[in-house]
């Protein structure tokens, strides 16, 4: 009995960590308006990835919000243009968006939130932004996603 447990506490030790570890990011976001990470890459093994968003400033959200939104690069354009009409009260992004692959909430300075990317729905090969569809962020809070082996 003793021994079972062991051999499961030491599998654990050895499979859990490292899991944990390639299924989640964190994306710190400033008062500069920036991400501080400019790519991500997703191991095809993840169902989901979690990314977490953070931001180290200490601007509110109405002045200075940040959100991660996720999306193939070809319709950034376009879903960053119908966010910024969708406003705050939508969290900058337009209700029922298809082409939105994930988008957390708008945050403030000191605050952060997590966004879980259903990794299944992404492709190989394809590139995918994440960037901040606050007005006037896109073209500086942006980077690369894509799914690894
Ligand atoms: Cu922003």
């Amino acid at each position: 009995m003793i021994r079972k447990i062991l051999v499961i506490g030491l599998l654990c030790l050895f499979t859990t960590p490292a899991i944990a570890a390639e299924c989640k990011a964190t994306v710190e976001s400033t008062d500069a308006m920036q991400f501080k990470t400019g790519a991500l890459v997703v191991p095809a093994a993840c169902k989901q990835f979690a990314i977490t968003l953070k931001h180290t400033g200490k601007l509110p959200r109405n002045v200075m919000g940040h959100n991660l939104v996720l999306g193939r690069t070809v319709d950034v354009g376009a879903i960053n243009a119908d966010g910024m009409k969708a406003g705050l009260a939508n969290q900058y992004v337009k209700p029922g968006d298809a082409r939105v692959l994930a988008a957390s909430k708008v945050i403030g300075g000191g605050e952060s939130t997590t966004v879980n990317i259903p990794v299944g729905k992404l492709k190989a090969g394809e590139s995918y932004t994440y960037f901040c569809s606050f007005p006037g962020h896109a073209a500086l809070m942006k980077g690369t996603l894509s799914v690894g082996k």
